[in-house]
């Protein structure tokens, strides 16, 4: 009887991963309810970094995001002409780019572009190894400029430069960072102007070329989306990282006390990244932030973006095998490695349709060296599809709540009947997720309603930060008319 009543007890306490699945599903939940708060948190984060007392920087007061003013108060009109250089830094990849824009007619003459991934030991480096990896990207690059393209003798070409971190803005062209993202930790830079950083590494590798134009990659998207269409009033990133900007009008943005603008609007970078009001979190997002080199910062990001969705489904997955004998009599140091799992592998995993998920089952095993049978991997994709609808879920609350601002302001312009208001999305993670995407999607078309999501269109623009950064510092160039 005693040995029974033990077994009975040991039972009633016991933790399975069912019982870890039901929970963290019912944690995760994202009702109409909730979204409907993130939107309006979202709003009232925004308008919060935009009120007085911030200085036009990194914000935020109390509550408030960075709500970053990007100095750009024009968009692309479709003129610009000339041969334009783009450098990306800012998530996995360091991209280079040159466009000649031929103007109105011809649009864009030709392009050509080159890649290559950050070595993870220079996103932990100093800022003079950093920078000066960039400026000899830029110089190899440049070297190989063929006969598509020209610029008029005597003139300096002219790079727009996409830095997407949090800076503090102080003109068109430059602008201090305020502190490194998306497992950046190189010492030295927060604090600098970046194009001065960018500037003394062009001079130490003897490149005589101008920045004129400093953006984040949000503002470059919505640039380069807005030259096709001129409906752009929003662009969001959803990759490594995510961020979200969109036009303001400049009396909405008390921070910048009466700043003159030929436009009467600015872009605004909102680094919702930062925002954390009204989530919807569990313990495995608490210890992932507290193991993190940033903890308590940019959590919107460490639950919507490409960075963490893996790194959170593997902490759940490592408790239900420790805890509730998940994977059997597996080995699980792989599985207690940080960032074993990356976001790529649980869309793999979600794209298996075969009936015994052995796609699924070969990948936990090749990245994680766990053995799995059927119902096990079932419950794995139940996992990752929790978290995914979350991420996907909020950041359509979050893009919502920018919309529902942007109408506050400019009443009937955003949802008023006829208008076509477009959002352009980009980043790896939106691309490349189709589970991703539906989520995002599902959650704007609810929290709209079907009148209102007429108006709203949301696009995919793919390396539109690229062209948008050209087009920036062309509408930024010394020579405005020369080619
Ligand atoms: C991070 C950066 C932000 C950037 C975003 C997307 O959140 O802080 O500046 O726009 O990632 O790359």
């Amino acid at each position: 009887r005693r040995r029974m009543l033990t077994v009975a007890l040991r039972s009633d306490v016991s933790i399975t991963p069912n019982t870890i699945l039901t929970r963290l599903k019912h944690e995760c939940a994202t009702p109409l309810s909730l979204l409907q708060q993130v939107a309006a948190n979202m709003s009232a984060d925004m308008r919060a970094g935009l009120g007085l007392g911030l200085g036009p920087g990194p914000g935020p007061g109390p509550g408030g995001l960075p709500m970053i003013p990007s100095f750009v108060e024009n968009l692309p009109t479709g003129n610009e002409r000339g041969l334009f250089y783009a450098l990306d830094l800012g998530g996995t990849n360091f991209r280079v780019l040159r466009v000649q824009l031929g103007g109105k007619d011809e649009r864009v003459i030709a392009t050509d572009f080159d890649q290559v991934s950050i070595p993870q030991h220079l996103m932990l480096s100093t800022s003079q190894e950093l920078f000066d990896f960039i400026a000899s990207g830029l110089a190899k690059f440049a070297s190989k400029e063929d006969g598509r393209f020209h610029i008029s003798p005597g003139r300096k070409r002219e790079i727009g430069f996409t830095f997407s971190f949090p800076v503090k803005q102080t003109s068109i062209d430059s602008g201090l960072l305020i502190k490194w993202t998306k497992g950046f930790a190189v010492s030295g830079t927060p604090g600098r102007d970046v194009v001065a950083c960018l500037n003394e590494a062009m001079e130490r590798q003897q490149i005589d070329m101008r920045v004129s134009a400093l953006v984040n990659d949000t503002v470059a998207t919505l640039a380069g989306a807005e030259y096709w269409d001129n409906d752009v009033v929003v662009a969001v990133i959803l990759g490594t990282g995510t961020n979200a900007c969109y036009v303001e009008q400049i009396s909405a943005i008390p921070k910048l006390h009466g700043h003159v603008s030929s436009s009467g609007k600015m872009i605004i970078s909102t680094e919702w990244g930062a925002f954390s009001n009204g989530l919807p979190l569990t313990e495995f997002d608490r210890a992932m932030d507290a193991a993190s080199i940033n903890p308590g910062e940019q959590i919107f990001e460490k639950t919507i973006s490409g960075m963490y969705l893996g790194e959170i489904v593997r902490r759940v997955l490592l408790k239900m095998a420790e805890e509730g004998g998940l994977f059997g009599k597996s080995i699980l140091q792989n599985l207690s490695t940080p960032f074993i799992l990356g976001t790529p592998d649980l869309c793999a995993m979600q794209q298996d349709c075969s009936g015994d998920l052995h796609a699924v089952g070969s990948l936990l095993y090749d990245k994680a060296q766990v053995e799995s049978n059927l119902s096990e991997r079932k419950t794995v994709i139940e996992v990752c599809e929790t978290i995914l609808k979350r991420g996907g879920s909020l950041a359509g609350a979050g893009i919502v709540g920018i919309l529902q601002k942007m109408e506050e302001e400019q009443r009937g312009r955003i949802f008023g009947n006829g208008n076509r208001s477009v959002v352009a999305i980009d980043g790896g993670l939106y691309e490349n997720y189709p589970q991703y995407r539906a989520h995002l999607h599902d959650s704007v078309k609810e929290l709209l309603g079907a009148e209102k999501s007429k108006n709203v269109v949301i696009e995919h623009t793919k390396d539109g930060s690229g062209i948008g950064a050209a087009l920036l510092a062309a509408s930024n160039s010394l020579y405005p008319h020369g080619l």
